[in-house]
Formats: structure tokens, sequence, C-alpha cells
């Protein structure tokens, strides 16, 4: 920064403060955030580094004094991959006395998830037990995060004493795309069908969207968000239990709209809980509110109209009944496309969750918008960049691709690209699902590649095709040798998919592998993992 006058003679140039930002990142989100902190700090004369957590020199921590923390939590209040080490040093015994520290920590999570921001909460609380000062509360925000962000980097700006308000030129501000999550693509929607056959117990839909005008691009690897619009007949139903007829009045709009386009009124989420319990006076609902446990087994094929017939409420007031709802959020798909194998095209490859539970036929509102959407109406969307999950910049090296069931989206995208840039890199798939003849996706595509060399290798497990279940993770097993001969020419290793069981599987299955064909220990074969992933060797898309 600078300082305007000293000694009322030649104006003096003073070192701007530094500040520290270290970003945890599963998706994206935190090291977005990281970035947009360091560009306003910077802008207000600060002299901010940004550190992935994993590239970041631990030794240092004791002598900052100040850092901010962005992090989300993943899975069962796990830290992202990248923040594993710093969150295990930090809560180890190694961790030095940082007492000269001035902090404070943003927390990402889903608080439909029951360890909410763990992460960010045990990094803030180990900080606090080893002196550190925080200079502004942690602030712990949910998939939604934009407002509570803002509100942090506020109070952040004015703790660090606005150093900054003397000094800092305003940096011109480069223009923002035009499209993008403040303003979506209305995006058309090309193609849509269901990759089973009939006789699966599953649907899983290949959806093919239209970039044409919306000037945006992505990379393999990217997410697409997609805004959706609920289920009129869900709303319909909703309506009625609460009492309104859809034609009031609210939001410059009618209650019906609002709840059809703005309000998640599906989620039943503790806090939705919560303030019904109160309204409708409830003990069953109070006492489920209290109880964690209780809740998530009630919750369980639940949603909000369930609440409704539960304990009826006559509601007052439309805003009475949407002051109980969230805002409805995008959801992220990882895309299943390369753009140059479909120009100015994106595709996902979409699960679609139906089922019937409690009496009622439950549809995830986002997977059944798509399913059932004919092309007539915009899709809006938007991307989101990962800077983590990408092919190796070498094309040369080979590629270890995990992906049961929708986990085989991003792959589907690597391989396109990897057949259009005529990488020489070895590119191998393990594929599982229930049934070779109703669930295998992009069969025949994944055939072609093979017939053509991009695909130097497919292993399937096809769980229910035998009486013993084989998993993707039995094939690595089997095949471990080579896997480890992979790995040990510099191959790269990713998963994608469910987070909670499969991910945990595939990752014990690779320390094993390691172990026994590297002939390390333990801790050795731990070790090998570690430093996969400290070099963006080991990437995870996993939800
Ligand atoms: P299952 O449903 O027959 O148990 C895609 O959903 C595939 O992943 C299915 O074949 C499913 O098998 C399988 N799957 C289920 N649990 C898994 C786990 N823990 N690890 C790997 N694959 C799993």
């Amino acid at each position: 920064m600078f300082s305007s006058q000293e000694g009322g003679k030649e104006p003096v140039v003073m070192e701007a403060k530094p500040v520290s930002i270290l970003w945890g990142s599963q998706t994206g989100n935190s090291e977005g955030l990281a970035r947009k902190i360091s560009k306003v700090l910077g802008n207000k004369g600060f002299a901010p580094t940004v550190y992935d957590m994993d590239d970041y020199d631990v030794s240092k921590l004791a002598e900052e004094s100040m850092l901010l923390l962005v992090t989300s939590t993943f899975g069962d209040g796990e830290p992202p991959d990248n923040a594993a080490a710093f969150y295990n040093w930090l809560l180890s015994d190694e961790a030095p006395k940082l007492e000269k520290l001035k902090y404070s920590v943003l927390a990402l999570g889903d608080s439909n998830y029951p360890e909410f921001c763990k992460c960010g909460i045990d990094i803030d609380q180990r900080f606090k037990a080893l002196g550190a000062t925080p200079m502004v509360e942690r602030v712990d925000c949910d998939v939604d995060y934009d407002d509570a962000f803002e509100g942090w980097l506020k109070a952040v700006e004015d703790a660090a004493g606005a150093a900054a308000s003397e000094g800092g030129e305003e940096e011109a501000v480069p223009s923002e795309p035009e499209f993008g999550k403040k303003n979506p693509f209305p995006a058309k929607l090309l193609n849509n069908y269901n990759l089973n056959t009939e006789e699966s117990s599953k649907e899983t839909r290949h959806v093919e969207i239209s970039l044409e005008g919306s000037g945006m691009s992505y990379e393999p690897g990217d997410a697409l968000a997609v805004m959706p619009v609920n289920d009129a007949a869900y709303v319909e139903d909703l309506l009625k239990a609460a009492g309104f007829t859809g034609d009031e009045a609210v939001e410059g709009t009618t209650l019906r709209k609002a709840l059809v386009e703005d309000y998640d009124v599906t989620n039943l989420t503790l806090k939705s809980l919560k303030a019904y319990a109160e309204l409708s006076g409830s003990e069953k609902l109070a006492a489920l509110a209290e109880d964690k446990e209780a809740f998530k087994a009630y919750a369980w094929g639940r949603q909000f109209i369930d609440l409704l017939t539960e304990a009826p409420v006559a509601f007052e007031t439309p805003e009475a009944l949407l002051a109980l709802l969230g805002k409805l959020a995008p959801r992220l798909y990882s895309i299943s496309s390369s753009p140059k194998a479909h120009e100015n095209e994106v595709h996902v490859t979409v699960g679609v969750v139906r089922y019937d539970a409690h009496g009622r036929a439950r549809k995830g509102v986002c997977s059944n918008f798509l399913a059932d959407h004919k092309g007539e109406d915009p899709v809006r969307i938007y991307f989101h960049h990962t800077k983590t999950f990408k092919l190796p910049t070498d094309t040369s090296l080979p590629v270890i691709m995990v992906g049961p069931g929708t986990g085989i989206a991003p792959f589907r995208a690597f391989l396109e690209e990897r057949a259009a840039t005529q990488s020489s890199g070895k590119n191998w798939l393990f594929f599982g699902d229930q049934h070779a003849a109703s669930d295998f996706l992009y069969q025949d595509q994944l055939s072609e590649y093979q017939a053509s060399g991009v695909l130097t290798k497919l292993d399937t497990a096809f769980s229910r095709d035998q009486e013993k279940k084989v998993y993707v993770q039995d094939r690595m097993r089997e095949k471990g040798a080579e896997l480890y001969e992979w790995l040990e020419a510099g191959g790269h290793f990713y998963v994608c998919g469910d987070a909670s069981r499969m991910a945990k599987d595939v990752d014990t299955a690779l320390h094993q592998v390691i172990a026994e064909h590297g002939k390390k220990t333990e801790e050795e074969a731990a070790a090998y993992v570690e430093a996969m992933k400290k070099s963006k060797r080991y990437l995870r898309d996993v939800y």
C-alpha cells in the first residue's frame, strides 16, 4: 500500500501487508473463492498469495501475520483431498503453537449432510486451541454461499483495517462474461435419451445441450450447472396441503410460479423441520429437531410436503410458507463430452432418481426436470470450471479411470478429448454397473475406442450378473500388477461416482495394490498415495 505523505515531503512506498489465502477444495468452489478474495484484497492494497493447501509450507504457519483459510468438507465430514495432509498435520501433536497467528476460516458445506462444514470447524477450533486469534469468527456456508461469503469478506476487510482504503488503486475490473452463475444461459436441449434398456432397474439419461450463441466454453473435467424447475404436480399438491390456490400474489408473481421456479420445495432439511415444528407446535417434530440421528431416519424418503401431512398448519400468508423454504439451487453434473468432439455442445449423463416411499412417488428435482424435458423450453445453464480434475498436460502419460454407474461421465469426456487430440498416452477404464445387458453405458462408443486403440484397456464389473457381487475395486485387485506398472509409469488415477462407499473401497484397493505389487508396508503404500495426491495424480470427482 502507499501512505499518502510522510513528513510532509515525498510520498513513500510502504510494504503492502501480506495475506496468505489457503484453499481446500474438491469441486473448485473454495479455490474459486480463494482467488476472489485475493483479487479483492489485492485491489485494496494488500499483498495476497493464494495456496493450494497441499502446496503450503506448514513451517511458515507460526510466522504468518494474517491467514485466510477457505475449505469445503466432503463425504462424511472429510477434508477435501488437497486439504487432507494439512488437516492431519494440524490436528496432530506436530502442530506448533500459533500465538502470533491472526486468521479467519470460511467453511463450505452442505447442510443436508450431518457433518456440516466439519473440516472448516475442526481447523478453526484447532487454530484457537493452538493460541491463534480469529480476526473474524468463522462463517459456515451452505450450498448457496454467495451472500454468506460476501458478508464474511466484508468483515475480514474491516478487521484487517482498511489498510486499503488509503492506497490501493482500483484495478479496472475485467468485464464479466455475459452468461454465468448470476445470469445462466437459456440453452436449447438437443437430445435426451435413456442409456439403459427397458429391463434395467435404472434410468440414466444422455442429455445433449446446445451452446450456440452463449459464448461459453468448457473443458473435460468441468461440471455443468443446471437450474431446474420444480415438478408442477408436486407444487399443486403442496399448495393444496398448505391451503392455497396458487394464485396468491407474492414477490411480484404468483405463489404457484414462485414455488415452481424459485424455491426448494422438496428438500426436507433440519432447518425447515425446526421452523415447521415451531410453527405447527407439533411435539413429535420438535423432538426430531433435537435429535440428529432420529431426524436422519425420519427424513429418509421424505420430502418437505410430508411435514404438512404430519402436522397440518393453517398458513396466514403465502410469505409464511415461503419463509420455511430455501432457494432452489442449481445442480452440478460432471460433463460427459469434449468440445473438440462436439462443437458448440455439452453433454451430461444423468442418473434419474425416482422411487416410492411413505405412500408417495418421489422424484429427484433436477434429474426429473431433465429426464422429462422434451426440448421446448430453454434449460438454464452455466459452467462450473475446475482446475484439478483435468487430464495430464503431458498427453503421453497413462490415464487410469474408475467410474462405475454415472461415474463414467467425465471419462467419456476424457476419452473423446484424448481421441480428438491424438494423445499418445494409454487409457484404462474400469466401469461397473448392475447388468451388462441393460446397464452398459456408452458400450458402442467404448467398443469403437477399443477397436481404434484409444481405449487401451477396459475392465468391467457387472455386479449382479453372477451370484457373488463383483465391483470395480475387485477388478483393480485382479489386475494389480499391471495397475501398479501404470502408476509407476507416471499414470494419473481418477475416480468418479459414489463418495460414501465406492470411492472409499477403491481407495482401499489402491493402497492394497500398491502395497502388494510395490512390495511396500502399509505406511509406505499410504505415503505413495499421499505423494500421488500431492502431485495431482490421484484425482476424485465424487459425490
Ligand atoms: P450393486 O448395486 O449391485 O451393489 C453402479 O451403481 C455399480 O456400482 C453397481 O454395479 C453397484 O452394485 C456398484 N456398487 C455398489 N456399491 C459399491 C461399492 N461399495 N464399491 C463399488 N461399486 C459399488
